[in-house]
């Protein structure tokens, strides 16, 4: 049954019984999907110490508890509203915003939602059998948070399908259920969330970069002119947050570990003859994560983009930073790849949308790494991690269909291939990466060999706290 003490929420859903009709129908289907595809083998017989957001304000959020993850209380938040909130950017900039969906842009908003909504319950379907290869309770844990707060976003959009859309949102809402992360029939809507995360080293760079690229289309959205979306994926922003924080931290951990490593080889050795992960494989994965996050941000010159922005659907990263927000004819300088040599050309502002939205995140990412090249600094080493060049291993937009090292330099198609497991995680680093997290550290306070522990547990708790605990 749906009641307002199952769905925490602050959307009157007590008093809503469209909505409440509309949750009846879905919401079983959602825990069947939730049981098949989430995460394998922890359904019935563990409690994960999860945070349950309750209520949007600070304490609220932070509310912590022991819970079986089928029956975690998937809820229904918006952030608080911006009184007398004016559309921040293009054609209709200045007016009042939407409290209901204008007839003209019901498909565009639709698309927007939907393809967001897709990539919640994908990345959860990704990572399903990370648990049974865990490299500490702490970790496991931190993923299990990590899913259930995907299944929150899907949630969230799926309330504003319910809710703004009539029919065709509740036959989204289905669907959304039905698509599947690397299915071949019914595959999800971005390659990125069809790509398999079988290792804790993709995890780790999936939840850096890709739930950094949710990052950047969150910000994007949260300016929208239809005020339910902005809210909706301003308070998704605080979760998006933590994900990113497994993410970095995860590869930090790693980094620490392996350095520490290094030393007790002497250097020069082989850390993967000593169980750890070496760097050449780390940065393998990262270009390989970070250029599929690129290619999520769509294709550089981008006539969608561009009546996303004219319409007021969806704005750029911090929009109120920037001066114009009408963008009329402003122009950006951007650069193709024309007869085998790279050409700066000015292509209106408006096109270039996903271009300026992408050049955020680059730059969010670049910090990053550089703090986890602070780690390596302090250890004493002379390797550095680094972001490849944009043009690396693209699939979407102008880059595709050439090839190019992770400097940006030009390659032919025959010597990419040659050489790409140079640049890619090759099957041979997958399955040493297999070998060495095939036995899961299900010990309280015990850390795979791979991996530092973090500086701190959950909620001040202790780090050999039982963060996961079974059932008797
Ligand atoms: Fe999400
Ligand atoms: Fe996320």
């Amino acid at each position: 049954m749906i009641s307002a003490e199952k769905i925490p929420n602050n959307v009157n859903l007590s008093s809503n019984k469209r909505l409440q009709r509309a949750l009846e129908h879905w919401q079983p289907k959602y825990i069947q999907w939730w049981r098949d595809m989430g995460p394998q083998g922890f359904q019935d017989y563990h409690q994960v110490y999860v945070r349950t957001a309750i209520s949007v304000d600070p304490e609220g959020w932070a509310h912590f508890e022991y819970v079986k993850l089928p029956e975690y209380r998937w809820g229904i938040f918006l952030a608080d509203p911006t009184p007398d909130r004016r559309i921040g950017f293009g054609d209709f900039f200045g007016q009042p915003v939407w409290h209901e969906v204008p007839g003209e842009f019901r498909n565009q908003l639709r698309r927007l939602i939907v393809t967001q909504g897709d990539t919640e319950p994908a990345s959860v379907e990704q990572q399903r059998l990370l648990g049974q290869r865990c490299p500490s309770l702490y970790d496991l844990r931190n993923l299990f948070q990590v899913n259930v707060e995907e299944g929150r976003h899907l949630w969230a959009m799926v309330y504003l399908l319910h809710s703004y859309f009539g029919r065709d949102g509740r036959d989204e809402a289905e669907e959304l259920l039905e698509r599947q992360s690397g299915n071949r029939d019914k595959p999800r809507i971005l390659e990125a969330f069809n790509e398999p995360i079988d290792n804790w080293l993709d995890f780790f760079m999936f939840t850096m970069f890709t739930d950094r690229d949710g990052k950047s289309q969150l910000m994007s959205l949260s300016e929208s002119s239809l005020d339910p979306l902005s809210r909706t994926t301003r308070f998704m922003l605080t979760e998006e947050a933590h994900h990113m924080f497994v993410g970095e931290t995860g590869i930090a951990r790693i980094l620490e570990r392996t350095c520490e490593l290094m030393k007790q080889a002497g250097y020069s050795e082989d850390v993967r003859k000593i169980g750890g992960i070496d760097i050449p494989t780390i940065q393998k994965h990262l270009n390989q994560w970070f250029s599929l996050s690129l290619d999520l941000h769509g294709g550089e010159v981008s006539s969608n983009a561009a009546s996303y922005f004219a319409n007021g659907l969806k704005g750029r990263a911090k929009e109120d930073t920037f001066d114009d927000h009408v963008v009329r004819d402003a122009y950006y300088n951007m650069e193709f790849f024309e007869e085998g040599r790279p050409v700066t050309k000015e292509v209106l502002m408006r096109n270039a949308m996903n271009e300026v939205l992408r050049d955020w995140y680059v730059g969010d990412c670049a910090a990053g790494v550089a703090r986890w090249n602070k780690i390596l600094e302090r250890h004493g080493m002379s390797d550095r991690l680094r972001l490849p060049d944009r043009k690396f291993n693209r699939h979407i937009g102008m880059y595709s269909g050439f090839y190019f090292d992770p400097n940006g330099v030009p390659l032919s198609k025959e010597e990419f291939e040659k050489r790409k497991f140079e640049w890619l995680p090759a099957p041979t680093d997958s399955e040493y990466l297999l070998s060495i997290m095939a036995e899961p550290v299900y010990e309280p306070g015990k850390f795979a060999n791979y991996i530092a522990p973090p500086r701190r547990g959950i909620n001040q708790l202790p780090i050999n706290f039982e963060y996961v605990r079974t059932e008797q």
